[in-house]
């Protein structure tokens, strides 16, 4: 049985299944999907909120002939103080899958250690792999085109990564560029680096990255092959929203920044944007934006990975 909790707990040759399944499930969208959850209730485990993950995943389990249950982490037992341990064992007993969304990474780890069925992470302070995964697919197609090899078309590409480099996206690309055989070039403010956690996740993998930061946005993006940004403030830092906007104000993408990446760079980000912060109106305009194309490309993305980690437990 496997989970998927990080980019890394897909072999590179289930990245290759999924990408391909992912090109499958798009073609034929609403003319053939494989019931491969038929008979499965999958539990949706939500202490964020969520637009596109708990709509691409309801409707990714539906179309894989699966019963998707939400769960609000604050209706649950969980919420009152019942541990990670039971409620993974109890869930284990009732669903044949679980995708959680909520802060702290070691909560999904606990969760999945318990649980005798595969855990998705949804998105945690630390990663989301599932955004990672969309995303990566989502360039691979414009860059291999229909036929072409999307794994392969991944290789030896530059993404660079500006403004809050410390959080989940950020932390997510570098781990998914290891996995992809990309290079990768942080910018953002001292402060708000990448740091030792992502660093240590790294190490102990054995993996090595072609990675870097810097303060300076421009030198991040000259060669750049995409241009990613997320919010300034996540989830659960609203907070610091201010006194984050002062310190990012240097790391927006503006046209002219967007500029100074390759002429054909696209941009992309993972959606929900604040348009005037991290992000100009302009560039999300930009006909190389394809931020529309991640966000459908979740579904067909998730719908490949719950796939494979179907049949992992031989289901
Ligand atoms: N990108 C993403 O995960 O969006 P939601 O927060 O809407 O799920
Ligand atoms: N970094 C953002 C990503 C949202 C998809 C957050 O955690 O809120």
């Amino acid at each position: 049985m496997k989970h998927f909790l990080k980019e890394t707990d897909l072999q590179p040759q289930e990245l290759g299944e999924v990408f391909s399944l992912a090109r499958e499930f798009k073609r034929k969208r609403g003319r053939h999907a494989p019931p491969v959850l038929s008979g499965q209730t999958w539990a949706l485990i939500f202490a964020k909120s969520s637009t596109r993950t708990r709509v691409s995943f309801e409707v990714g389990i539906n179309e894989l002939g699966g019963h998707p249950l939400f769960l609000n982490r604050g209706d649950l037992q969980l919420g009152r103080g019942e541990s990670i341990e039971d409620t993974a064992r109890v869930l284990s007993r009732f669903v044949h899958g679980i995708v959680i969304r909520t802060f702290d990474h070691a909560d999904v780890e606990r969760l999945a250690a318990a649980s005798g069925v595969p855990v998705v992470n949804g998105l945690t302070d630390f990663l989301h792999p599932c955004q990672v995964y969309a995303d990566a697919f989502t360039a691979a197609e414009r860059w291999a085109g229909p036929d072409g090899d999307l794994v392969a078309a991944l290789r030896g590409r530059k993404i660079a990564f500006l403004g809050d480099t410390s959080f989940n996206m950020a932390n997510s690309w570098i781990l998914g560029a290891s996995l992809f055989g990309m290079r990768i070039s942080l910018a953002g403010p001292r402060g708000f680096e990448p740091g030792a956690r992502i660093r240590e996740q790294l190490r102990s993998e054995g993996r090595t990255v072609d990675f870097e930061f810097t303060e300076d946005p421009l030198e991040a993006v000259r060669g750049a092959d995409v241009v990613y940004t997320d919010v300034w403030a996540s989830m659960g830092q609203e907070e610091q929203a201010e006194a984050r906007i002062a310190r990012m104000r240097p790391y927006t993408v503006t046209a002219g920044l967007f500029a100074a990446a390759r002429p054909d760079a696209l941009f992309m980000h993972c959606l929900p944007a604040h348009p005037g912060e991290e992000v100009e109106q302009a560039v999300l305009d930009n006909p190389r934006s394809i931020i529309f194309d991640e966000a459908e490309n979740r579904l067909h993305v998730q719908k490949a990975i719950l796939s494979v980690l179907a049949a992992s437990r031989g289901v």
